[in-house]
């Protein structure tokens, strides 16, 4: 692999270290799914645990550093010129429920600009890592998005509403305005892993509504890195942590914004 700025080998550093823990306590839910307690419990503190080593190690090489984590919040507030991105579990519901479709995902931020990220899935050992300007990988191959210029053969990616969502019906109509004109649509319960499922290869496009920026922000450069194109849609700028997202493999953007946005209903 080409990718050697200090920032994206702490990361790697991090992830390796933080997933032994995690492929232990994936062990370990197959127990729990039988035990009367269930699983939930558990997971809140896996995901704990993983957080903490994870932001230990990034501590550790630059304690400095500003972080934005899903568990710990905002620590370090006054750096905003260089931010860890971090979801120490990405695609809890899977990790809860024994499906090995989850991801650590951290990215490195300067200056507001993504300059690196990784997305580790420990469980298949699918390390998806980029940096900008030296291209994206998955372990040591280099990553590209597909070349599909037709939307109807697309195959898409997406994820949602949650159950608390308000606007559930907007984003049920939405999926199935989009999954009348494309070959199919998938939900794998990983934001991280879909955008990273675009960058390979895998899928055409992911489009989401309601997500977090530390859901996306290391799929982010990865994408983009491996050739894709990343927007975001009607933006909440009160919220800037708050994201729409669509993500392709740039030949069909914009017929999918389209759909999306209901600019092209049959
Ligand atoms: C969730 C996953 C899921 C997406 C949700 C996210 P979590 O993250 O990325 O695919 O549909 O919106 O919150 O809770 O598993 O870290
Ligand atoms: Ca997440
Ligand atoms: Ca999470």
């Amino acid at each position: 692999m080409r990718l050697n700025s200090p920032q994206i080998n702490i990361i790697t550093k991090a992830c390796l270290k933080a997933s032994r823990s995690l492929i232990r306590d994936y062990g370990e839910i197959e127990n729990l799914q039988v035990s009367t307690k269930g699983p939930g419990d558990f997971v809140t503190s896996a995901d704990k645990r993983t957080e903490k080593i994870l932001i230990q190690e990034l501590q550790k090489a630059h304690p400095d550093y500003g972080i934005i984590s899903e568990e710990a919040g905002i620590l370090n507030k006054s750096n905003v010129k260089n931010r860890w991105i971090i979801d120490p579990i990405d695609g809890t519901m899977n990790f809860l429920n024994g499906l090995p479709q989850f991801a650590i995902s951290i990215a490195y931020e300067e200056e507001d600009e993504i300059k690196c990220g990784v997305i580790f899935n420990p469980i298949m050992n699918e390390m998806f890592c980029a940096e900008k300007g030296n291209g994206a990988y998955l372990n040591n191959s280099r990553i590209r998005v597909s070349n599909k210029r037709k939307i109807k053969e697309a195959l898409l990616v997406t994820g949602g509403p949650k159950q608390s969502s308000k606007i559930k019906s907007k984003i049920f109509s939405e999926y199935i305005n989009v999954s009348n004109h494309v070959s199919n649509v998938r939900k794998f319960g990983s934001a991280a892993l879909d955008i990273a499922y675009v960058a390979c290869g895998r899928f055409d496009a992911y489009w989401q509504r309601e997500l977090n920026y530390w859901d996306i922000a290391a799929g982010i450069v990865i994408l983009k890195e491996a050739g894709g194109f990343v927007d975001f849609f009607e933006k909440d700028n009160d919220d800037i942590l708050k994201r729409n997202i669509l993500a392709s493999n740039s030949k069909i953007h914009d017929e999918l914004r389209d759909l999306i946005l209901k600019k092209n209903i049959e």
